[in-house]
């Protein structure tokens, strides 16, 4: 009974947002739809993608055993599907008496699950000795598919990493091997960059947040849960993410698709205040993390095609104080990579942690790397301060 209330419901949710048109009546896109100008074959996986990220999952369809959520937008929702939101998840690690830090198994897994399917008691425990836990805010969707289309070179133009210039930010690309295509890539996903496609990511995400292992991560992955209990905990046979027999798509490939087709924020009012604080925002040296914009590749696909991205990242890691003692692929404990900062008016918690609730918590955190733009920031004048924070408000 529960099951069919929570179909309709996926139905009903589905059917109101679905028929939302991709454009506004200014011509811009709007929150939670397409990108506008896909052709009819990519809003037909648009629209399947989003039906599968709104599905709300249970043990037959292979939850668990040890999972965050049921569906991706159980996370990803605020302010509208695809968002962000504020369930944080909890990661462990173990600080050597060297300094060093090691994750929870033989591989470095750090994720430690926060619910389990209740009737197979497989829930994970936090080891008595673990000495870091960090926690971990969702990071908004929207248009991630020109984010993945920004070449890595151009990322890697941006590295700074011995600080050459001597601007005091070092900035470096995460490295890291694409589980999709085995290939080496430049990381851009995540507050790690431990990611560099969404096929990836959410194939990482339907194993590591709901426990649902594909072709991509074809291991159960729950800590705590040794092989043996595993095998009561979690009856089903890997991968349990099968492919559809009619349109022959699997669970992560609709995820992919929903993730890139999912328009970026429109940029709020602009007026001259804004473009005041944007002066001062580039003066202050914010935009040397916070790039404006990045352009988009060569791409047979012209959605993606030499696109101007204005995400205010860099894609790169660095170090500004906030680190969270968890090394993650190829980041270390203390560096986390600058975070975009379109769609910011709509974007709470803030930090990778979700410990600053306001823009001007978040910008008070910045020390290290980002401890000359913090410094420019505190010397500002009211009207220069608030002129800055009206621009952030605007992105
Ligand atoms: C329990 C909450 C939760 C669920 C469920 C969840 N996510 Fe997330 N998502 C997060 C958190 C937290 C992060 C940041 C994680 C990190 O960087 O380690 C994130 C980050 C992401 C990112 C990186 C975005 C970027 O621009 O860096 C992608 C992509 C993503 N999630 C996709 C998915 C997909 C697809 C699903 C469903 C299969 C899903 N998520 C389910 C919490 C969740
Ligand atoms: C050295 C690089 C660097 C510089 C310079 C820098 N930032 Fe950041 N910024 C970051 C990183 C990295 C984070 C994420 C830190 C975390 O989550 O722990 C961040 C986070 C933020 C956030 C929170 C975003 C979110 O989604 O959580 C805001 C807002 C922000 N920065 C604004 C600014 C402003 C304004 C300036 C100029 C005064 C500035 N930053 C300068 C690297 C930088």
């Amino acid at each position: 009974m529960r099951r069919w209330v929570a179909i309709a419901l996926v139905v009903w949710t589905a059917t109101i947002l679905l028929h939302i048109p991709a454009r506004g009546q200014s011509g811009q896109p709007i929150l939670g739809g397409p990108l506008p100008g896909l052709r009819p074959q990519e809003f037909a996986e648009f629209r399947m993608g989003l039906d599968d990220f709104l599905e709300v999952e249970t043990a037959e369809d292979g939850l668990g055993p040890a999972y965050n959520g049921t569906s991706c937008a159980g996370c990803h929702n605020v302010p509208a599907i695809g968002g962000g939101g504020v369930i944080l998840e909890v990661r462990a690690a173990y600080r050597e008496s060297t300094g060093a830090i090691r994750g929870l198994n033989d591989v470095g897994d750090t994720l430690i699950h926060m619910l389990s399917v209740p009737t197979h008691g497989c829930q994970a425990q936090l080891p008595d000795d673990v000495n870091v836990l960090a926690r971990r805010a969702p990071i908004p969707l929207f248009g991630a598919g020109l984010v993945e289309a920004i070449p890595d070179e151009t990322v890697l133009a941006l590295e700074d990493p011995f600080d050459l210039n001597g601007d005091g930010v070092s900035g470096r690309a995460a490295l890291v091997v694409d589980a999709a295509s085995g290939v080496r890539r430049v990381g851009r996903f995540g507050w790690k960059a431990q990611h560099a496609t969404l096929l990836a990511f959410g194939a990482d995400a339907y194993r590591n947040e709901m426990g649902i292992t594909n072709e991509l991560f074809p291991q159960e992955y729950a800590f705590g849960v040794g092989e043996e209990r595993m095998r009561v905990c979690d009856p089903t046979p890997d991968p349990e993410d099968k492919p559809d027999p009619a349109t022959r798509r699997r669970g992560i490939d609709n995820f992919e698709s929903f993730m890139r087709f999912l328009a970026p924020v429109p940029r709020g009012r602009v007026d001259d205040r804004t473009q005041e604080g944007e002066r001062v925002f580039a003066a202050i040296g914010c935009g040397s993390c916070h790039v404006p914009v990045l352009t988009t590749g060569p791409n047979t696909n012209p959605l993606f095609n030499g696109r101007p991205v204005p995400l205010f990242s860099d894609l790169l890691l660095h170090d500004i104080g906030t680190g969270d003692g968890i090394r993650q692929e190829s980041a270390e404990p203390t560096e986390v990579r600058t975070p975009a900062l379109w769609g910011l008016r709509f974007r709470r918690p803030l930090l990778h942690d979700g410990s600053a609730v306001t823009i001007l918590d978040a910008i008070e955190r910045h020390r290290n790397e980002a401890e000359l733009a913090e410094r420019a920031f505190a010397r500002l004048a009211p009207e220069e301060r608030d002129a800055l924070l009206a621009f952030l408000r605007s992105l």
